[in-house]
């Protein structure tokens, strides 16, 4: 079993990782929670395959009520939240209780949010059933939910008291969701150490076949490196957190000009990343060495897809119109070298563009 420790503001939390460590999630709540009841709110899909195992240790310890909410990101609205909300005053849940998330990232933000606001914040705890959540939106205290008008434009910074990454949930991801969270876990490496990234080229293999030691491996050294970033920049408000966004600036107007339907996220910001290994060459940052390295490893996960011509218009334009983007200035993360990554502020839209007009897929 790996335990990190995050400590992050003004919270400090374990994360536990271990194959079927989520049979110990009663044990590990009953330390923080003062109260008897806890909701657990989860959906169909992932309550019928893994929910037997969570709810009979949470009712070891707690009188456990579930709520399941429609699977999609399309419900990470605020009438789903209502539904939390109501569930949680029918459950009789007060301030000495918890609500438990479990799922993906969809469940985990609302999960987050609900805790964060129900009778002004009660407990949270986090079991993260895909790669992404377990390597990314379990970890870092983002909540939140979608508006008609935008993705995320809700939301508030809360921490849980408690992550149980079990890695056996993995197994019955599907092979586009598995990959989706592999895109992370990659860009952990690229930002930030150069030793799991060579970890990564070695052992793709058997990542790829979900043997359990690497996952464990993978997931264990993924929380803590977002541990790590997040914990210098809780709020957002220094700039070191930045440094999580590298691909992120072109994957999100791939995924935008996409209309949310051609790339799952992963695949866009590994097309980022492409992209943004590029810019950076032209930028001075790093070489064609370098940035062929980390295609290769893009393409060993299979990470890569073809890029459309007019898609590739739509992303310029995207850009150019993003907020952000003021005076052909943009924030933009560059890699150094593999293993290092830096935020800067004020980036020459022009050399973005170059890059850009250029870009191909081979
Ligand atoms: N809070 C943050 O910091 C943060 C960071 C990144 C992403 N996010 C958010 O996370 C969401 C994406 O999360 P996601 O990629 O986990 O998607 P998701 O939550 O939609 O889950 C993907 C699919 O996998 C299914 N699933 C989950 N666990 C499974 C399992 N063990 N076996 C089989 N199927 C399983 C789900 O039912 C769903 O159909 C987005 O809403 C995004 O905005 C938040
Ligand atoms: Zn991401």
């Amino acid at each position: 079993m790996k335990m990190i420790k995050a400590d992050i503001g003004k919270s400090s939390y374990n994360i536990y990782i271990d194959s079927g460590i989520s049979a110990k999630t009663g044990a590990l709540l009953k330390e923080k929670v003062r109260g008897k009841k806890v909701l657990l709110i989860s959906n169909k899909k992932i309550y019928s395959l893994h929910g037997a195992k969570l709810k009979k240790t949470l009712d070891a310890y707690f009188d456990c009520k579930v709520l399941l909410i429609p699977d999609g990101e399309k419900y990470k609205n605020i009438k789903t939240l209502q539904s939390i909300y109501a569930a949680c005053a029918k459950a009789g849940l007060d301030r000495s209780s918890a609500i438990v998330g479990f799922g993906g990232g969809v469940i985990g933000d609302l999960a987050g949010f609900a805790a964060a606001t129900y009778m002004r914040g009660i407990t949270l705890a986090h079991v993260p059933t895909t790669l992404l959540a377990q390597v990314d939106s379990a970890i870092g205290g983002k909540t939140g939910f979608d508006l008609p008008e935008g993705k995320n434009l809700v939301g508030a910074f809360y921490q849980p008291a408690l992550v149980v990454s079990d890695t056996e949930f993995l197994k019955t991801l599907s092979e586009s969701e598995y990959r989706n969270g592999l895109a992370e876990v990659v860009k952990y490496g690229i930002i930030s150490d150069k030793t799991f990234f060579e970890y990564l080229e070695k052992n793709s293999k058997a990542i790829l076949k979900r043997n359990q030691q690497e996952i464990k491996y993978l997931v264990g050294k993924s929380a803590e490196i977002k541990v790590m970033v997040v914990s210098k920049d809780e709020k957002e408000t220094t700039g070191g957190r930045a440094i999580l966004n590298y691909g992120h600036t072109l994957g999100h107007a791939i995924e935008a000009a996409a209309k949310y339907k051609g790339y799952k996220h992963g695949e866009a910001i590994a097309i980022g990343m492409l992209m943004a290994a590029g810019i950076s060459k032209e930028a001075g940052y790093c070489n064609t060495a370098t940035v062929k390295r980390q295609e290769n490893l893009l393409k060993q996960y299979k990470l890569i897809k073809p890029l459309k011509k007019l898609e590739k218009k739509v992303i310029v334009a995207h850009l150019r119109s993003d907020k952000k983007a003021r005076d052909g200035k943009i924030g933009f993360v560059f890699m150094n070298e593999i293993g290092t990554a830096v935020f800067e502020q004020n980036a020459d839209m022009r050399v973005i563009n170059k890059e850009l007009a250029k870009f191909k897929i081979s």
